[in-house]
């Protein structure tokens, strides 16, 4: 803990603590800029509450944001978490692949420092029974559950197609969404894969229209997600593309844009813009940062929020005495309530599904669960 004096003045009167908050993301390669988002959101948080002049046990703290880049990479993830312990961060927010998460959530855990996520949705990252991890997000049970229950009851597919990256993310939501298929009396009739690297789907697609389905659900990420849905069209198919979340944003529309009109997706938590500060949040975000926010910054905002919020009511910085307050917190953010469950996840999560039209996303319907 770094400690600074003031004009020589006694350090127990003055001092400042300089507090670490770690985050962890993918900062090159392919998802870069959902990485960057997320640096960018604990970096509004930080700085709007290093402004306020916070004290934290009567002292006066400033945060410090030390980010890493895993590179969406799980061996380079669990090197950078190691960086991160070694510097002595007193909380980490990340990560962005639940590839990534997984792995590295256990180096933050055998050193006892808690990992907030605001983006990994694999259910299995809060199943590992580290009482350390707390994710602000919904998972994926929750979202491409919804996804497969509804495509079956409201959307009534009858013939549907799953494809899926083969990561942890993807080939997660593809296992929930067809759980639900299933137990909603629905049918997968075929199922492909690819890899997360990949940018030609022309041989998966074609089986899909030649097994004449009237539904593809991807599990995976929006960049592979738009080229797929523009695929769709070009290969002339009239099945309906279905994303479960990290599909409907900007990333996906630059690369579709409206030829991929129709496509819809199930995306986490509520439409910003329909949330007493999500607003506010985005314009204070283009204004700082000169562009519009992802999926997952304001998640990201929260979090540091969150963390930062469990210091003040622990009267304390040391993780052993906020965790509790941590897996205790009762807290309003951005995203909505934040109140986790006995493993760490969100107690009420919400889900949104998201059409194309005019090559712009407009937010459909909102379920929660209860
Ligand atoms: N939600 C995505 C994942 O878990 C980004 O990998």
């Amino acid at each position: 803990m770094g400690v600074a004096s003031l004009f020589g003045v006694a350090e127990t009167a003055y001092a400042t603590q300089v507090v670490k908050i770690g985050v962890s993301g993918p900062l090159t390669g392919a998802n870069a800029a959902n990485g960057k988002d997320i640096e960018n959101g604990v970096r509004l948080a930080i700085d709007e509450v290093n402004g306020q002049h916070p004290t934290i046990g009567n002292e006066p703290v400033q945060f410090v944001m030390d980010s890493v880049d895993d590179q969406g990479d799980p061996r380079v993830g669990v090197q950078v978490a190691q960086k991160l312990v070694d510097d002595g961060v007193q909380v980490v927010i990340g990560h962005f692949n639940s590839g990534v998460c997984l792995p590295a959530s256990q180096v933050f855990a055998k050193a006892g420092i808690p990992l907030i996520d605001p983006a990994a949705t694999n259910p299995a990252i809060t199943q590992q029974g580290l009482k350390t991890v707390f994710r602000v997000i919904p998972t994926d049970a929750q979202n491409s559950g919804i996804a497969g229950k509804y495509a079956v009851t409201v959307m009534k597919a009858k013939r549907i197609a799953v494809m899926d990256d083969r990561t942890a993310f993807g080939q997660g939501e593809a296992e929930e969404f067809k759980k639900a298929v299933k137990a909603a009396g629905g049918s997968v009739v075929i199922s492909e894969f690819t890899n997360d690297k990949a940018v030609d789907f022309s041989a998966q697609l074609t089986n899909i229209k030649a097994a004449n389905a009237d539904l593809l659900f991807f599990g995976g990420l929006d960049d592979q997600a738009g080229l797929i849905a523009r695929r769709m069209k070009q290969l002339g198919m009239h099945t309906v593309f279905l994303g479960g979340g990290a599909v409907a944003d900007t990333i996906f529309t630059k690369i579709a844009g409206s030829s991929a009109d129709g496509a819809m997706a199930w995306e986490y938590g509520r439409p910003l813009s329909t949330l007493p500060r999500g607003n506010e949040y985005a314009e204070k975000y283009r204004k700082k940062f000169g562009i519009d926010n992802l999926t997952y910054s304001p998640f990201a905002y929260d979090a540091t929020m969150l963390a930062i919020d469990a210091m003040k009511s622990a009267n304390s910085t040391k993780p052993e005495v906020f965790i509790p307050a941590l897996q205790n917190s009762q807290f309003t953010g951005i995203t909505g309530e934040v109140a986790f469950d006995a493993r760490g996840d969100l107690k009420s999560p919400a889900s949104t599904l998201y059409k194309l039209t005019n090559g712009k996303w407009s937010p459909v319907t909102t379920t929660i669960a209860n």
